[in-house]
């Protein structure tokens, strides 16, 4: 696996990423979102979005937006690491970091917040957003989706 650093690429082994993993501060989840970025397909917004969330096992999983010609079936970076770590087995979020090519940082759009607020670890959880000039905003996932585990509660009592 290889990990971006301030000083540089390094090569680590699966044991040693984890033992990074688990240290993983906002900053290298940034660095995350970045990276992948960069792979932003958005030929119709022109908006580059890279999105990182922390799982409660401390692991990292990042994703990008991705878009179609028919405008309304776009995937969010938000939803696109989510899908990435439930794919793998994380089904518990501990923070998002949202990075974009917009001047002012971005927030989750409903639908992601809604599929944050499915995973979330609790209300609490951390959204971190930084627009392309470094400018960072903190939100809380409540504060940003108040009524989130509510609907999700209600919903589950009704449907189950
Ligand atoms: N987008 C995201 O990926 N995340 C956000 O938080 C806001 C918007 C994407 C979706 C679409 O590809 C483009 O940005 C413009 O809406």
């Amino acid at each position: 696996l290889t990990l971006e650093t301030p000083g540089g690429r390094r090569n680590l082994r699966i044991g040693e990423f984890l033992l990074v993993v688990l240290k993983i501060t906002d900053s290298k989840l940034a660095l995350a979102a970045r990276k992948v970025m960069g792979n932003a397909y958005s030929p119709y917004s022109h908006l580059k979005v890279g999105a990182a969330i922390l799982t409660s096992g401390g692991e990292g999983f990042s994703g990008c937006n991705v878009e179609t010609a028919v405008f309304p079936v776009t995937m969010c970076a938000e939803r696109s690491a989510i899908s990435a770590a439930v794919s793998n087995g994380a089904k518990s979020i501990e923070k998002v970091v949202v990075v974009s090519s917009a001047d002012e940082p971005l927030l989750p759009c409903g639908i992601c917040l809604q599929t944050i607020s499915e995973f979330a670890r609790d209300e609490n959880v951390r959204i971190v957003s930084i627009g392309a000039n470094g400018q960072t905003v903190k939100h809380t996932l409540k504060k940003l989706f108040p009524s989130g585990s509510g609907v999700n509660r209600t919903i589950r009592s009704v449907t189950a």
